[in-house]
């Protein structure tokens, strides 16, 4: 039986292209979005281009209630859960002074109460299985702290925080628990936040990264696939950081002076 992979936030994006690559891997793969259907068809459609298995589910994975039906949905479909990448995510730059609390908890419920959610509901038949996968995507936000995206930033940090509790209690399990922090990568949230700034991400990225780009989606999608892995079964309780050296950028600035 084909192991099920489900990929939240896979109707664009990081989400498409990861869920693209495990489909790729052999996996049967489940895409959740939120609301943009024809978007969720077309990573379906792409995948069954390519050989693959895939169906969509709708879902707001900070609502615990469709947490619950999608995950029930996804069982009658595509069967049980084994790899579980909590990927949907979303963040609007905003000033602490300026934010209220709606805006604060949507922040906090879409980042983080998301991934608890729909790691909670997976975590019994991989723990029965005595295999599993958990990757959650996280960002440098939550590494370094982004000034104007606290609450993203803050949400971020507590994704980092969870997975390495987790891949403790998960000791002996088969289960793996790892972070991937992603730097600015070429999709819509990542674009969206220079658009708001009115800067070009080129110039940003010439300044701002050692690599002098941002990251196509595939790239965080190749790393994912590879935690998944056999490969990778010793690795547990990590935060793999993609980011275009973005992280150390301080630490060159200094040395190169
Ligand atoms: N792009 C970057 O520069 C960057 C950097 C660091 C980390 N990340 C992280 O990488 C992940 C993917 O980001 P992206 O850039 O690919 O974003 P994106 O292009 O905006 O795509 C976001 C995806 O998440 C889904 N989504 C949003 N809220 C959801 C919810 N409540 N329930 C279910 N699905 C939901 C969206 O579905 P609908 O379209 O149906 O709403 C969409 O498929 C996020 O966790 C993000 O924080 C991104």
């Amino acid at each position: 039986m084909r192991k099920v992979a489900l990929v939240t936030g896979s109707s664009r994006g990081i989400g498409r292209s990861i869920a693209l690559r495990l489909a790729k891997d052999g996996f049967v793969v489940a895409v959740n979005y939120r609301k943009r259907e024809e978007e969720a068809k077309k990573t379906v459609k792409a995948i069954k281009e390519i050989g693959g298995e895939a169906e969509h589910f709708k879902a707001d994975v900070s609502k615990e209630d469709e947490v619950e039906r999608m995950f029930d949905e996804i069982e009658e479909r595509l069967g049980k859960v084994s790899v579980l990448v909590n990927n949907a995510g979303w963040g609007l730059l905003t000033p602490i002074i300026q934010m209220d609390v709606g805006l604060w908890d949507r922040h906090i419920n879409v980042n983080l109460r998301s991934v608890f959610l729909c790691t909670r509901r997976a975590l019994p038949y991989m723990i029965e299985s005595g295999w599993g996968r958990i990757i959650n995507i996280t960002s440098i936000a939550g590494l370094i702290g982004l000034g104007g995206l606290a609450a993203y930033s803050a949400a971020k940090a507590g994704i980092i925080g969870f997975t390495k509790a987790l891949a403790q209690e998960l000791k002996g399990t088969g289960i793996t628990v790892n972070a991937v922090a992603s730097g600015f990568a070429k999709t819509k949230m990542g674009l969206s936040f220079f658009e708001a700034q009115n800067i070009p991400p080129e110039e940003w990225a010439s300044k701002w990264t050692l690599t002098g780009k941002l990251l196509e989606p595939d790239e965080i999608a190749e790393v994912v696939s590879f935690l998944v892995s056999e490969k990778a079964s010793n690795i547990t309780g990590q935060v793999i950081v993609i980011d275009s050296g973005t992280t150390v950028i301080g630490s060159a600035a200094f040395f190169n002076r």
